[in-house]
């Protein structure tokens, strides 16, 4: 018997019926008034979720496509960029930048833990003519967020760099106000806290950014934003088609996002991300990403010894219909990732803590599944 899938993934995510339903509206002229409309209300919306006044733009592909617009636009060939490197994303978003061209200082972070900005700082003092920081704020690949990333862009701002920062995994799903942090760039996708179908990244643009963009040519017509720039201020419209139903389910989820009250949407993630690690802890489980780095929004679970992770996806999958993921490279086997984005209700929650707790005793792991499922019940009792 197939099991509808509850999807528990660090992206893409359970989407909500509404955002369904806005997706089927029927196809609109992308150069009519209708698609201006919606295209307006989506900026508007999306920068109050980003909580930023500066330049936004949506652009037609995943969440790789924002990285890749931000490492084409900025910088000229040769010029240095930190990027701190402690997972399969810090090492994509530094891949990124060398393959348009330029210098990437690449500073080593123990996986499990995240940057501080003394390290930055001290790096920042070397590297004098460094031109930008990016910086992978939710490392999807360890579950792990950068405590430190306003200090991190204070000192980035002093020393005059452009701060870039990939927080696909988890805009909508912990604090990230770009303004007040002092954030240049910043990108996210849509199947991640926003609770959109993929296929649609989001970058906003500061005033300092567009000074560096309009030295450097863009070296991508794709994902130039100068043209995205021009396309919107003249006529609401992308420069080339765009992912229309895509952009009705996220017009959708945006404004189930206000609505519900970003605080309040950010808040069940951490809530929610809390009652996950005290559960697990509970029961017996370790977490692979270091106490004060650990993620709100994807939950990294190391195997217990003798137990692989591919049986407990596979068992969590087909016997209890609950979607998670493993690891990436080395630690393909070793742990396995819950996604606590988007849809996040006492549903989800009680739901896989349940699955995990009785798939891992059907698998011969002596833990204490009752005990974590007590604690998840009573932290999530207001969610
Ligand atoms: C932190 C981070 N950066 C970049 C990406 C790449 O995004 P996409 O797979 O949407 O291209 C992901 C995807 O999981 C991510 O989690």
């Amino acid at each position: 018997m197939s099991l509808p899938q509850l999807i528990m993934l660090p992206g893409p995510t359970n989407v909500p019926a509404r955002v369904y339903a806005a997706m089927c509206k029927p196809m609109i002229n992308h150069r009519g008034p209708e698609f201006h409309e919606l295209h307006s209300r989506v900026l508007e919306n999306a920068k109050k979720v980003f909580q930023t006044e500066n330049d936004l733009f949506v652009l037609t592909s995943s969440g790789t496509g924002g990285v890749e617009c931000a490492a084409s636009n900025f910088l000229l060939p040769g010029e240095k960029i930190l990027v701190p490197v402690g997972g399969t994303f810090g090492e994509r978003l530094a891949d990124a930048f060398r393959t348009y061209g330029a210098d990437v200082i690449p500073i080593e972070v123990k996986m499990g833990s995240t940057p501080t900005a003394n390290q930055i700082k001290e790096v920042l003092k070397r590297e004098r003519d460094a031109k930008a920081v990016a910086v992978v704020y939710n490392e999807t690949s360890t579950g792990t967020t950068v405590r430190d990333l306003r200090q991190i862009g204070e000192v980035t701002k002093e020393a005059g760099a452009l701060f870039i920062v990939d927080a696909i995994s988890v805009l909508g799903g912990d604090d990230l106000p770009v303004d007040k942090w002092g954030v240049d760039v910043c990108i996210t996708a849509s199947q991640k806290c926003l609770a959109t179908p993929p296929g649609l990244a989001l970058i906003s643009v500061s005033r300092d950014a567009w000074k560096l963009a309009e030295r450097a040519k863009p070296r991508t017509e794709y994902f130039s934003l100068t043209k995205c720039k021009k396309f919107r201020d003249e006529k609401m419209e992308t420069p080339f088609t765009p992912a229309v139903s895509l952009f009705f389910a996220l017009d959708e989820a945006l404004q189930m996002i206000l609505e519900t009250g970003l605080e309040r949407w950010i808040g069940r993630h951490k809530k929610a991300g809390s009652a996950y690690y005290e559960a697990f802890g509970r029961m017996g489980l370790n977490f692979f990403a270091e106490e004060g780095s650990r993620s709100n929004v994807v939950i990294a679970i190391n195997m217990p010894t003798g137990i692989a992770a591919k049986s407990l996806r596979d068992r969590l999958r087909t016997r209890y219909g609950v979607v998670v993921a493993g690891g990436f490279g080395a630690l393909k086997d070793s742990i396995f990732r819950i996604g606590n984005m988007g849809v996040v209700t006492p549903r989800e929650v009680v739901t896989t803590v349940s699955a995990v707790g009785a798939a891992l005793d059907e698998l011969g792991f002596r833990g204490h599944a009752g005990e974590g499922l007590n604690a998840a019940i009573r932290l999530i009792s207001d969610l």
